[in-house]
């Protein structure tokens, strides 16, 4: 398996969650995001157990993996990532991340998915210690910085995350590893503008974008801010 996500580079890259997308016209969505310049697709995976909701499955990725060019970003909140690691890769996912706070062996998880030779990511919850990603700075490829509480769509962005961020910015410069600092949960073109000054690099945005009259004005919108 490869991925289509690069080492971070220092762009910023926006990531459509396709949580808010319209169901009943998931294709047509995508392809707008796609046109209008999205440079990820961001995919959320919920269990019933880790957040109190379910989403989608490794048969979505799939049939995004035939019918998109976009880099799928898949976001697992689920309380064992460990099972669901082959179904996902096999399916097409460029970037599985796992939460910091879920049952199985982190460090353990990661190296199995690096070793099906798919990026990684390592996500925490706003009320998380920033610090306690320390020990796998070293093994991932990307920081995904909770700035609403996990489960749905169309939260308020929590006003410490930017804090945050500019803590884990910090940490990751030291590694002097290319490792990227994604922020998802209650971004708009405003709230875009605040975390990248803080050191995000990849933007995921769901309601902002999907909920919008026109998804691609709105995706445009954000990538401007930023
Ligand atoms: C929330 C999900 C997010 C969600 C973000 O648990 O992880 O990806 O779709 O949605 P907005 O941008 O609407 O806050
Ligand atoms: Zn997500």
């Amino acid at each position: 398996m490869t991925s289509k996500i690069p080492p971070a580079n220092g762009k910023i890259y926006v990531a459509p969650s396709l949580l808010s997308a319209d169901l009943w016209q998931l294709g047509q969505d995508v392809q707008r995001v796609e046109l209008a310049g999205a440079d990820w697709l961001h995919v959320d995976v919920m269990d019933g157990h880790f957040v109190p909701n379910l989403s989608f499955g490794p048969a979505l990725v799939r049939s995004l993996k035939k019918n998109t060019s976009l880099p799928l970003d898949v976001h697992l909140m689920v309380e064992h990532p460990a099972r669901f690691i082959e179904p996902f890769t096999k399916a097409g996912a460029d970037l599985l991340t796992v939460h910091l706070e879920a049952q199985d062996d982190v460090k353990d998880v990661l190296k199995q998915i690096h070793a099906l030779g798919i990026k990684v990511g390592v996500s925490i919850k706003p009320d998380t210690d920033v610090r306690s990603i320390i020990p796998v700075l070293e093994e991932t490829d990307l920081i995904l910085v909770m700035s609403v509480y996990p489960g749905f769509g169309g939260q308020e962005f929590l006003p410490e995350a930017p804090e945050r961020i500019r803590q884990i910015r910090q940490l990751i410069t030291k590694t002097n590893r290319p490792v990227w600092l994604e922020v998802d949960g209650g971004i708009n073109a405003q709230t875009a503008r605040e975390v990248v000054q803080a050191g995000a690099d990849v933007l995921v945005a769901g309601n902002a974008i999907f909920s919008a009259k026109d998804p691609a004005v709105a995706l445009k919108q954000i990538k401007q801010a930023s």
